[in-house]
This record gives structure tokens, C-alpha cells and sequence, in this order.
């Protein structure tokens, strides 16, 4: 499992901080644009899924997560 944010896409809203619950947010990044939670299991289901629910909710659809 991969997640992966498009930074040209990305413009630094951070909806993704909360709706992911931590594991996609600005503050994993840099220039203001988001990156992964390098602390983040990506082997739980639960934070699968909170992710993808991030991903659609992300308004510029910068987020991409690969299986
Ligand atoms: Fe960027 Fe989308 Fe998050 S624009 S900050 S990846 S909600």
C-alpha cells in the first residue's frame, strides 16, 4: 500500500489532516503542501481507510493511493 500526494496538484488546504486522522497533512511536507506521516501504518486497515476517504475528499484529487 501506497499513499502518494501529487504536489503540483496539491494546494496546501489540509482537509486531509483531519479527515485521514494524521496520516496525510501539510506538516508532513514541504512549501506548504501535504506529504505522508512517515509514522503512519500503512498496514492497518482502519488507516487504509480513512485515507482514501481523504483522497476523495481532497478538492484537488492530489492525493493518489496505489494497493
Ligand atoms: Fe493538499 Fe488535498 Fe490535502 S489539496 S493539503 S492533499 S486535502
Amino acid at each position: 500500500m501506497k499513499i502518494t500526494v501529487d504536489k503540483n496538484k496539491c494546494i496546501g488546504c489540509n482537509i486531509c489532516f483531519d479527515i485521514s486522522e494524521g496520516t496525510i497533512g501539510t506538516r508532513f511536507g514541504s512549501d506548504g503542501k501535504a506529504g505522508v506521516n512517515p509514522e503512519a501504518d500503512l498496514s492497518k486497515k482502519e488507516v487504509i481507510e480513512a485515507a482514501k476517504t481523504a483522497a476523495e475528499a481532497c478538492p484537488m484529487q492530489a492525493i493518489k493511493i496505489e494497493e
